[in-house]
Parts: structure tokens; C-alpha cells; sequence
């Protein structure tokens, strides 16, 4: 390969990997004492139809069958025989830590006439079909048949389970519907997420009965700091003051609290974000990840029409807090969710504005490139 080649591919990674802490906090002082913000290089308008027409969203829950998608965080499943089961793009799976450790997803469906093996979320040592009772191991193999002479035909052995390919990386497990089970190589780097040491302390399904992509946009700008979030965020944040990372179709973006002033007189080595700015990560194209004062929340978005959305809620906390932190993350949390509420009102407030007819595209500026980035990667991958 010439050297220019090398030079390029060096150039892209460069260009894709997140700042540390550190420059992420300097950049935020930077933009303070300049009264600046992280600025995309284009605008977007995204047509309208694209959150009313049934086929865009047939073909947009496809390509989240195609992708690696998060399914929890690692330590919603730390023991053996620990599960969960929920629809992911339309399709009913679930996955499950084996006595081997190791986690595994199946489509769930019973081989006789397919009725669900699981339910909800749970620890088990093998799968029992509720209709007629078949059952299964942890590695999806069928165990036991009732009356296994009505079956003279059966072949047992290739009628456990049916696979998807699942991956544990970076303390996250992801699966993906049209991987080759052998095949899991995830190219995304996600090591900066998810430090070890966290566990799940709440784990939460509600629904949104507004578009996906509506909610999703509604996470990854701050330029709303101001007007939606004016009792809430405002007072302790800043109105669009954020940086805008891209890695790969991903983008971080964060959220400064007025705090960090706190750092300029701290030396580097305490230059910390925890408590001093949100991170928001969003893995393309349904998956958020957001950080807050000592614990995180992992929300995957789950499309049920154009418009109603599933959203699944995994709260994460470092183990080492004592109560009296502990007590201080889920203040934190009803903080939090107070500016979610306001939120939603928005969200389903635009929802209502498609149903207006007033718009033929919704326009996206400068300050909010995250969201540009979603659009122009969607619109890629669907080949419109
Ligand atoms: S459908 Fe599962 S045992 Fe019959
Ligand atoms: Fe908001």
C-alpha cells in the first residue's frame, strides 16, 4: 500500500477518536471564555414523510435487524442462567448468560409451534415452553420432549433454539440478527463507555407515543437548554454551550454543568467530568448512553409504530458508593427526569406539528450537527 494510503487511514482515526478528559474540559472553558459552542459544517432538512411513511420505518427497524445493536449493559445478566427477553426490531429474542459464562441470544420461539420460552426478565436453569412443555438448556439445546413418541421424526439435535449472533464487549452485550454467528467483530471502539466496576441498580421499559427518530433527535442538542429546560437544566447548565465528537456513524456530545468552573484552579491531574458535565453517546442509530454524577443510564430506543416508541432504561452505578451517594444518584435521577417530562412535551408536541402539515422538512442548523450526523448516516444507509 503507498504511503499516502497510510497517511489517510491514519488521518480517519485520528479524526475518530473522543478527546480525553482532559481536552474536553479545556475545550469547554474555551468555549466559555469565547462565548462559542462546537458548530456542525452543515444544516439538514429532513423531509417530514420521513417520520409519517410506514416504509421508511419498515426500512429503518430492518437495518437495526443488520446492526450491532446494544442489548443491556454486562452486568444485567452476571450470572449464570440470568435473561432477558424483549422484542428487538420487531423480532422477540432473548439472551442469556450460560453456566459456561458465556452470553448468548436465540430468537424466541419454541421449535414445536412456537410459542415464547421466556418471558420478562429472569434466572433460570433451562427454558420450559408454557404451551406443551418442551424445554431447553442455556446454550439453546432441546433437553426434554413430553410424550416424545408423537415425534417418531424429531431430530433433536437440530431443534434447540435458533441463534443470533451476540457479543459481550466493553461491559455492553450487543447483538445483531444478520451477523454470521462466527463472525462478531464489532468495529466500533465503545471501551470509553462503560467503565468496569458498574452495576445495574434499576432497570425500566416506558413508552413515548411519538416517532423514534422525534425522541432520539430530542437527546443530542443543547440549544433547547434555555427555553424547554428553563426551571430544570438552565440554571445549572449553559444554553447551547456543547462539544460534538463523531466515532465512526456514532457521535458524544457533551452537556457542561456550571460547575466545571470548579477545575480552572484544580490541577490537571483532578480534572475529572464525573459530575462536571453529561456525556451523551449515541450508537447509531437507536442506542443512548448518558453519564451523570456517579451513575449512567443505557437506553435503547425500540420502534412499535410511527408513532409510539418502547424505551428500555438500564440505571448504572459505580459498586463502590455508599449509601449516602447512592441515596445522592437517585436525587439526581428524579432531578433528571423532570427535565425528561419536559422533554416528552416537546417531543410529543412535534409529533403533533407532522400531523399539522405545516412542514415539509424539518430543519436542523449548525448547533445541532449530532442530529445532522443521525440524518446523513440514515439517509446513507437507506440509500435515499
Ligand atoms: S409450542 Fe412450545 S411446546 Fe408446543
Ligand atoms: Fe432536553
Amino acid at each position: 500500500m503507498p504511503d499516502t494510503d497510510f497517511s489517510e487511514i491514519a488521518e480517519n482515526q485520528h479524526s475518530q477518536a473522543l478527546m480525553s478528559d482532559k481536552d474536553l474540559i479545556q475545550r469547554v472553558f474555551d468555549h466559555i471564555d469565547q462565548k462559542s459552542t462546537d458548530m456542525g459544517e452543515q444544516t439538514w432538512q429532513e423531509p417530514t414523510i420521513n417520520y409519517q411513511n410506514p416504509e421508511r420505518l419498515k426500512a429503518e427497524v430492518a437495518l437495526m435487524r443488520s446492526k450491532w445493536i446494544v442489548f443491556c449493559p454486562s452486568n444485567a445478566l452476571k450470572l449464570a442462567g440470568e435473561f432477558i427477553a424483549r422484542d428487538v426490531a420487531g423480532v422477540p429474542l432473548v439472551v442469556v448468560r450460560g453456566s459456561d459464562g458465556k452470553v448468548r441470544a436465540f430468537r424466541n420461539a419454541c421449535r414445536h409451534r412456537g410459542v415464547q420460552v421466556a418471558d420478562g426478565q429472569g434466572c433460570s436453569k433451562m427454558f420450559v415452553c408454557p404451551y406443551h412443555g418442551w424445554s431447553y438448556g442455556l446454550d439453546g439445546t432441546l433437553r426434554g420432549v413430553p410424550h416424545l413418541n408423537g415425534f417418531p421424526n424429531l431430530e433433536k439435535k437440530k431443534q434447540g433454539l435458533v441463534p443470533v449472533a451476540c457479543a459481550e464487549k466493553d461491559n455492553l452485550i450487543l447483538v445483531n440478527q444478520e451477523a454470521d454467528q462466527q463472525n462478531t467483530e464489532i468495529l466500533s471502539d465503545l471501551s470509553a463507555i462503560v467503565p468496569d466496576g458498574y452495576s445495574v441498580i434499576r432497570t425500566e421499559t416506558s413508552e413515548i407515543a411519538a416517532n423514534w427518530k422525534l425522541h432520539l433527535e430530542s437527546t443530542l442538542e443543547g440549544y433547547h437548554i434555555r427555553t424547554t429546560h428553563n426551571q430544570t437544566f438552565f440554571p445549572v447548565q449553559y444554553d447551547n454551550l456543547n462539544i460534538v465528537e463523531a466515532f465512526g456513524q456514532n457521535t458524544r456530545v457533551s452537556f457542561p454543568y456550571q460547575a466545571i468552573e470548579g477545575l480552572r484552579n484544580k490541577p490537571l491531574e483532578n480534572w475529572s467530568t464525573n459530575g462536571r458535565l453529561t456525556l451523551v453517546y449515541h450508537l447509531f442509530p437507536n442506542v443512548i448512553i448518558s453519564t451523570f454524577p456517579d451513575c449512567m443510564l443505557v437506553v435503547i430506543l425500540e420502534p412499535l409504530g410511527l408513532e409510539l416508541t418502547r424505551q428500555h432504561t438500564f440505571l448504572l452505578a459505580p459498586d463502590s458508593l455508599d449509601a449516602a451517594a447512592l441515596d445522592a444518584v437517585i436525587t439526581g435521577q428524579e432531578f433528571a427526569r423532570a427535565g425528561a417530562v419536559e422533554d416528552q412535551a416537546v417531543v410529543l408536541s412535534a409529533q403533533r406539528g407532522l400531523a399539522s402539515g405545516a412542514n415539509k422538512y424539518l430543519n436542523f442548523g449548525l448547533y445541532e450537527s449530532g442530529i445532522v450526523r443521525f440524518h446523513s448516516a440514515l439517509t446513507e444507509e437507506l440509500g435515499q
